[in-house]
């Protein structure tokens, strides 16, 4: 999609002519146009001139970059915004996003937000053109995502945080970059922990409950203190360790917990969320603890306890700061800009995704 697109003149191999050559370039000339006007008049009278495959086996096909539309059914949420140019933002060119649902028709696509088709439901009912691709978007895990089996057989794509969705947008990755040193911001505190959802039916907050026994642990958010400055990345950055608990256990549902508010924050996330063998499939083995690395809240405890006065075992947790640094992707945009590059660089291959739910929920 990015490769180097040719310019005119490179793709005619045309080059400026020079004196000395004009004499062979004369016969060449006479050459090409009695060439010409044979197939010419072989090509009208077989009447393919105008056949668009013959048409640009003769003369080439117009190098226009491919434009596709991609429409957003609903805004995410109900709430109304800009979307963006993903030529100004990332760098891809030939894309069309639009919310104008007048441009149905003529879009190749459609996003449609797991979220606002429960809200409001109202799918297109004009008629479905044929190459139009549907795409089913969520960044919700299954526990939070109803209707899943009354969607099967309607779209065409997925797009989710999972890495077997057909447009795959995880929450954040490591990339790599040039060997740096180590700096770690001044930490003087221990565990924090952000949360804006509470409920004690939630495994996260019954292992809280456990662990807070053992050690001192920062609560931010509705139900504890104000983050400093209302930024999540300064106030953790002062503490050690914090917990990314995710609000339900899935296959690669990994949130901005663990990359922005922990990794962004360079402080040790403790993870709870899919396996450890699924969370290293992202991120480097000692780049995190596991709460199932320990058999018991108290026994992790204990281990943090350890790493605060060992600073040297406490930094060998960030040694993938030398290679890598933390991309946390942000919405809308990076998502629909994402989709349309995507489309662009498919063919015209149809398919129907029959097991929405079977697949999400495995
Ligand atoms: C933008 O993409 C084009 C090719 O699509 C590439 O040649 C160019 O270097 C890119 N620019 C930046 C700033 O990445
Ligand atoms: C939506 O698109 C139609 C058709 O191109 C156009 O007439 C209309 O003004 C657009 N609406 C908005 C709000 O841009
Ligand atoms: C998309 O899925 C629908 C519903 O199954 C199907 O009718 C249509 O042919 C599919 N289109 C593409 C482009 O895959």
């Amino acid at each position: 999609m990015k490769g180097e697109s040719l310019s005119f003149e490179q793709l005619r191999g045309w080059r400026p002519c020079r004196r000395g050559r004009w004499r062979t370039l004369k016969s060449q000339l006479l050459a090409a146009s009695l060439t010409c006007t044979v197939l010419f008049v072989y090509a009208c009278t077989q009447d393919f001139l105008y056949n668009p495959t013959y048409f640009s086996l003769l003369w080439g096909n117009p190098t226009q970059p491919k434009q596709v539309t991609l429409l957003i059914w609903y805004e995410p949420f109900g709430k109304r915004r800009r979307v963006g140019d993903c030529h100004l933002l990332f760098n891809i060119s030939g894309c069309q996003l639009t919310t104008n649902r007048s441009l149905y028709q003529e879009a190749d696509a459609i996003l449609f937000h797991h979220r606002d088709i429960g809200e409001y439901g109202d799918f297109p009912i004009s008629k479905r053109p044929a190459s139009q691709k549907w795409i089913w978007m969520n960044f919700e895990s299954p526990s939070h995502s109803s209707w899943l089996t009354a969607l099967g057989g309607f779209f065409n794509w997925t797009m989710s945080y999972r890495v077997d969705s057909d447009i795959f947008v995880p929450y954040g990755y490591l990339y790599s970059r040039k060997r740096a040193k180590i700096v770690l911001p001044r930490k003087r505190k221990l565990v924090a922990w952000v949360i804006s959802n509470w409920n004690e039916d939630h495994e996260r907050v019954q292992y809280y409950n456990q662990l807070r026994e053992y050690i001192d642990i920062d609560i931010y958010g509705r139900y504890g203190m104000d983050l400093k400055h209302d930024n999540v990345v300064k106030t953790v950055s002062e503490y050690k360790f914090y917990l990314a608990f995710e609000n339900s256990l899935h296959t690669d549902y990994i949130t901005e917990k663990l990359w922005r508010n922990a990794f962004k924050a360079s402080a040790v996330p403790i993870v709870m969320g899919p396996s450890r063998y699924n969370y290293e499939m992202f991120i480097p083995r000692n780049s995190f603890i596991h709460v199932d690395d320990f058999s018991s809240p108290k026994k992790l405890a204990m281990h943090l306890r350890f790493l605060d006065k060992n600073i040297h075992m406490y930094r060998r947790y960030f040694t993938w700061k030398k290679r890598y640094d933390v991309h946390v992707t942000s919405f809308w945009d990076e998502h629909y800009c994402t989709a349309c590059e995507t489309v662009k660089a498919s063919g015209d291959e149809y398919r129907t995704v029959s097991d929405l739910a079977e697949w999400f929920e495995s």
